[in-house]
């Protein structure tokens, strides 16, 4: 219910911040006054970070809305850059896509995530909050839209599609130390996803529908009706 309030009250930021000129795949949600400082990790180790992260929540993000099973590669290009693969499957189609970007260290847990040539690559859009490595991520970002606005994405990202609670309850923790609001956060479907391969391919795509009500209502419940009729 709550969930689908904010979804609600999020079709109708994308109208206001596309009006105001903020670019569609940037909207995002929005808070009074400027960025607040975080804490980051400070011994950020890029080569333990690496590899595969599935997105377990995150605030609302028009880049990835009706996008499921989503996760993140993160792999070496050079001593500052990093590749970053996005992939995710379309909830409507079940049609896997990605998209390959570059991320540049700008700090210690601090990196300049860009997707597009031209986006701007030397502001910190990533930070990340806490992680252990090897269950959990928490990562940041946060816009100056103007002296009285900011808009925030928070990803909890985790090293298996269906992490135990343990895990998430570490996550949140690191969102409750850095006061940061748990309210927005949106579960990503990670289940009946596709497998993934070494490279990323998606694999044996099981039976994709099911699993999420849109899906479902797609791929069962509509057929069902269309055969009754
Ligand atoms: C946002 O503005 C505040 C105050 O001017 C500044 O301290 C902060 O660094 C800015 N943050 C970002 C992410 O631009
Ligand atoms: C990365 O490599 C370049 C060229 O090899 C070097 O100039 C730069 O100092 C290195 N940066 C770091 C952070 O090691
Ligand atoms: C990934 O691997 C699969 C087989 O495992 C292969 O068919 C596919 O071409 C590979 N894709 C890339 C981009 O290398
Ligand atoms: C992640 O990216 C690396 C580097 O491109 C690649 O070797 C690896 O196979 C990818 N893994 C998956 C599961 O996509």
């Amino acid at each position: 219910m709550i969930q689908q309030r904010s979804g609600l009250q999020f079709l109708l930021l994308i109208g206001l911040l596309a009006g105001s000129g903020v670019f569609l795949a940037h909207a995002q949600v929005p808070f009074p006054g400027q960025c607040s400082e975080v804490k980051v990790v400070e011994d950020f180790d890029v080569e333990a970070y690496l590899g595969i992260w599935y997105e377990y929540s995150k605030y609302p993000f028009a880049f990835e809305i009706g996008k499921k099973c989503i996760y993140a590669n993160y792999s070496i290009i050079d001593n500052e850059t990093l590749s970053v693969v996005n992939g995710g499957i379309n909830r409507l189609t079940g049609n896997p896509s990605d998209i390959s970007g570059t991320a540049k260290v700008i700090g210690p847990a601090r990196l300049a995530v860009a997707f597009f040539p031209g986006q701007q690559t030397t502001r910190a859009n990533y930070l990340v909050l806490g992680t252990d490595y090897e269950s959990y991520s928490v990562v940041y970002s946060c816009t100056n839209v103007t002296s009285l606005l900011n808009i925030k994405i928070v990803w909890i990202l985790t090293r298996e599609r269906e992490p135990t609670a343990a895990t998430i309850a570490a996550a949140k923790q690191v969102l409750a130390d850095n006061k940061i609001s748990q309210s927005f956060l949106i579960d990503t479907l990670q289940s009946k996803c596709p497998k993934l391969d070494s490279n990323g391919t998606d694999l044996g795509a099981e039976d994709l529908t099911g699993g999420d009500p849109i899906d479902a209502f797609v791929g069962t419940v509509l057929p069902n009706a269309i055969e009754k009729a």
